[in-house]
């Protein structure tokens, strides 16, 4: 498995002779889940919502719950379960590290998720280093390196401006000191693919490194880390149809061994011993355990090696042009809406995932959104993703109070103060789509059929 996410390929980098119209979603949890609609009955909750969390894989669930009875601790206990739990830990690591392509230096560190993965690498940098990172990326990209030397780059409007606006920014640094670019795959915001393996080269042009952010790029399209040529690579197993607690830092080895464990504890040490002082002297391992001290989440690495696989074995490029077929068909069912205003920031043509956020003229984001869910059983995400940078610039807008429910909060053509993100992967059957853009023109044309009221912030229907 491999992958290019240079702009010029991403797009056709999955091309197997597929049909998307014959291939099914992969069976998830929850897809016969029914909920009650405010205008009386009960409908199949279509889950739009996959970018903030995805729905387990009935594989992943079903792998899960055949394990759970030999449940046991890792890497501290005598008896038959904890040895086989510790055997499945490891082994989850290697199927990581296969599914991510890596190279066989490079360490598979679990933690908590992909923000844990990226506070884990600021922790561990060496001392003076710089970073650069895009006003665009979402906050857990964006924050982590406060305490760096950090340049926060503008938000390109092209692949290419990309890469020329991280080239000049290396140019001007200091050529001596470590360095590391952070850049992500997918956008959260806009779905649109990132040109990581021309960002990479970059970076490393200039003597830097670069970690990816794969946090939307893992659950919809094959990641090479080999291919890519990137140092370190995070993502979140919740993300990735594991949502059981676990997250994955994978990469190069050298800094992680070389900074202090992230956590001090059990795990993390070879060799603890009084010093004559009255101290304590460490001795820290050198391979993941370094950054894993504590007793591990065994069932949520599980998760993910399950995931891994089953992704895998479904094949990459069917799961490609079956989202596709739904990126298509919900780009082209908002198209047909002139009060819709779909988020792009490197236009209509770029490669993008299942990941689409727009406006409704008019409307106030989190008013559509409780429509969608009260009135059509449909469940989306209203806000600003955490990427607010990002969003207020695609927005044209500045920070500000949310407008209260019910009331408009923009004029038709002004501009929203948040946006609407519709989110699928390899679960969405079309049903889910398709009743969505059916009732994205009936809120337009018609407008809501129920009254909301605003709580805590949010709209929730009046009753
Ligand atoms: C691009 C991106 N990076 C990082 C994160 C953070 O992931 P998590 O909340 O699992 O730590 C998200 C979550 O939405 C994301 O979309």
């Amino acid at each position: 498995m491999s992958a290019s996410l240079n702009s010029a390929t991403a797009a056709t980098a999955c091309t197997a002779p597929v049909d998307p119209a014959c291939a099914e979603p992969l069976p998830v949890l929850g897809r016969d889940v029914t909920v009650p609609l405010v205008t009386g009955g009960e409908v199949t909750y279509a889950a739009l919502d996959y970018a903030a969390s995805a729905p387990a894989l009935q594989r992943v669930w079903d792998d899960v719950a055949a394990y759970a009875p030999y449940y046991g601790s890792v890497h501290r206990g005598a008896g038959y379960l904890s040895q086989l739990s510790t055997d499945l830990f490891e082994q989850s690591r290697a199927t990581v590290a296969e599914f991510l392509d890596c190279r066989p230096a490079d360490q598979v560190v679990f933690t908590r998720s992909t923000t844990d993965s990226l506070n884990l690498l600021a922790a561990v940098l060496p001392a003076d280093c710089q970073v650069f990172v895009f006003e665009t990326e979402h906050h857990a990209s964006l924050l982590p390196w406060r305490d760096a030397r950090v340049t926060y780059l503008n938000a390109p409007r092209t692949p290419g401006q990309a890469v020329a606006t991280l080239e000049r920014a290396l140019a001007d640094r200091d050529p001596y000191g470590p360095a590391l670019v952070c850049v992500t795959g997918a956008s959260n915001v806009t779905g649109e693919l990132w040109p990581v393996k021309e960002l990479a080269a970059a970076a490393h042009a200039h003597g830097a490194r670069i970690v990816l952010d794969a946090a939307q790029l893992a659950p919809h399209h094959p990641v090479s880390v080999r291919e890519l040529d990137v140092d370190w690579v995070a993502f979140s197993g919740h993300k990735l149809y594991a949502p059981f607690g676990s997250g994955v830092l994978a990469g190069r080895a050298d800094w992680l061994q070389e900074a202090e464990p992230y956590l001090a504890g059990g795990g993390a040490s070879r060799k603890v011993a009084r010093r004559e002082d009255g101290g304590v002297d460490v001795e820290w391992h050198t391979t993941a355990a370094r950054h894993e001290a504590g007793s591990p989440n065994v069932i949520g690495v599980y998760s993910i090696a399950s995931a891994c696989r089953a992704l895998n074995e479904a094949g990459f490029d069917q799961l490609v042009a079956r989202e596709q077929h739904l990126v298509a068909r919900v780009r082209e069912g908002l198209a047909e809406v002139p009060a819709v205003r779909v988020l792009s920031l490197f236009g209509d043509d770029a490669p993008r995932v299942g990941v689409i956020s727009f406006v409704v003229d008019g409307w106030n984001s989190s008013h559509f959104a409780a429509a969608l869910s009260a009135e059509y059983g449909i469940g989306v995400r209203d806000g600003l993703f955490c990427a607010h940078p990002l969003v207020r610039t695609l927005l044209g807008s500045e920070p500000q109070a949310q407008g209260e429910c019910g009331a408009p909060e923009a004029a038709p053509g002004e501009t929203s103060l948040n946006a609407i993100r519709v989110s699928f992967g390899a679960g969405t059957p079309d049903e889910h789509v398709d009743r969505f853009v059916r009732a994205v023109k009936e809120l337009v044309a018609d407008g809501a059929k129920w009254q909301y009221r605003t709580e805590d912030g949010r709209c929730v229907p009046a009753v």
